[in-house]
């Protein structure tokens, strides 16, 4: 296993690029499944949870190439229905592929994917919107057991506790292309991955009205047919490049960055005292020698996002006040705070909220990686800490984020990959 070593204390400087949107590329490629023929993806970051989506379509198989940044799918006259355990325990993202195998072969079987260390992760938004577009599912031994010769439009409610869902909107939009007759999913996430998805699906030749709105209609089609996208860049990753440049108080360019789909985020900088500068196609951010505290909500998009609630509570540690940073989709994803601690956070948990009092330093320290974005929050703080920090368990990082010790050592930063 590898760990990553920061030596912090080193205003970020330069220029980084985004990559693609794992969270966009991965339904996409699920997507791909709907038809026989080829279809070219761009831009697909070669991160460890595209491999293992390439896995579950080779498993299927589907003949898959990845050459740098580029997917080919050739799925052929695929017959095989079933993602196996083995696969979609280790990436929820890989659920997606339900709607595309069920649509196009009139039966499929997935694995649940079980709960992960963020909180409990049910699935039964997904199985509600296919039941609801006239699918027929039985759950048994771990595995969805769903069956339609003709999925038929329908109008499905996917709003559950904790809103909107991003991963059951795009099972059952994708699934919805073939429909007979229209669907229509109310509640729908509006997220910019589910909107890419659409534009792939349209490109299809799928018929889809009202995306990047809760209300999202689709005209299902008899066929689909090959296509060539690019994977719009990765929000999240452009986010918590922001987030290292403020919180170090450097000045850094982020190459990719989509403004409009960071609205919430740079909204909280500003208020953070943080300069934001938009181009065209780049965000530049200038950190100040303080940042101001801030409270932030998690919400769906255009929301702040969950996957930056960790980020802002490792930015947040070293603010002049008191912040409180309350977490709206998934309760428990505070994983981070106990690390975070350990190197000289202050940060009390009141029900779904942190409360983050800032303090003058962080020490390093050595701490653990428990999900995605609590590594990302830890090597914030490593990076402004003062002293060594090691970061163990970074095969999480690895899930999300591509070459980020290069991308941070070229910016400056004092970090590098060992063995643990
Ligand atoms: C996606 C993202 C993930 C992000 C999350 C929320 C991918 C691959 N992952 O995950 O990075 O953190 O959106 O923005 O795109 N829920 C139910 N029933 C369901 C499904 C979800 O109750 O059937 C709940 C979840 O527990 C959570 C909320 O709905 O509280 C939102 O989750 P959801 O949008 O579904 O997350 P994912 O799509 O799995």
């Amino acid at each position: 296993m590898d760990k990553l070593v920061i030596e912090g204390g080193v205003r970020l400087k330069g220029t980084v690029d985004v990559s693609g949107a794992k969270n966009a590329a991965l339904p996409i490629m699920a997507a791909a499944l709907l038809t026989e023929e080829r279809s070219v993806i761009e831009n697909v970051p070669p991160l460890r949870d595209v491999l293992t989506m390439i896995r579950i379509l080779r498993e299927l198989g589907v003949r898959v190439e990845m050459d740098g940044d580029r997917v080919t799918i050739e799925p052929g006259r695929y017959q095989k229905d079933t993602a196996p355990y083995k696969l979609v325990s280790t990436m929820r993202a890989s659920f997606c592929v339900l709607g595309p195998i069920l649509a196009k072969l009139g039966h499929a079987c997935v694995s649940l994917p079980g709960g992960c260390v963020i909180g409990p992760r049910p699935v039964d938004l997904h199985l509600k919107g296919l039941r609801g577009i006239g699918a027929e599912i039985k759950v048994d031994g771990g595995y969805v057991f769903a069956k339609a010769k003709q999925l038929r439009g329908g109008r499905v409610y996917l709003g559950g506790s904790f809103g909107s869902s991003v991963l059951a909107t795009d099972n059952v939009m994708t699934a919805a292309t073939l429909a007979h007759g229209t669907t229509t999913i109310e509640n729908a996430a509006c997220e910019p991955e589910t909107v890419d998805l659409a534009h792939f699906l349209m490109k299809m030749g799928a018929r889809i009205r009202g995306l990047g709105t809760p209300i999202v209609e689709i005209e299902g089609v008899k066929r689909l047919h090959g296509a060539r996208h690019r994977v719009i860049p990765d929000r999240i990753e452009a986010g918590t490049y922001m987030a290292a440049a403020a919180v170090t108080g450097g000045t850094v360019t982020v190459n990719g960055a989509r403004i409009e789909h960071i609205g919430a985020v740079v909204d909280k900088f500003r208020q953070a005292g943080i300069s934001v500068t938009v181009t065209d196609g780049a965000v530049t951010v200038k950190g100040p020698s303080h940042l101001r505290p801030v409270d932030a909500t998690t919400l769906p998009y255009p929301g702040f996002p969950t996957d930056m609630q960790a980020q802002i509570v490792a930015m947040m540690c070293v603010s002049n006040g008191i912040s409180i940073v309350t977490e709206k989709i998934y309760p428990d994803r505070f994983m981070h705070i106990s690390e975070l601690t350990r190197m000289g956070a202050q940060i009390t948990l009141e029900g779904p909220s942190a409360i983050v009092k800032g303090v003058k330093r962080l020490s390093g320290a050595p701490v653990m990686a428990s999900d995605l974005r609590a590594s990302a929050a830890l090597v914030l703080a490593g990076l402004v800490a003062q002293g060594k920090t090691d970061v163990a368990r970074i095969y999480h990082l690895d899930r999300g984020y591509e070459r980020m010790e290069q991308k941070l050592t070229r910016l400056g930063a004092r970090i590098w990959r060992e063995k643990e």
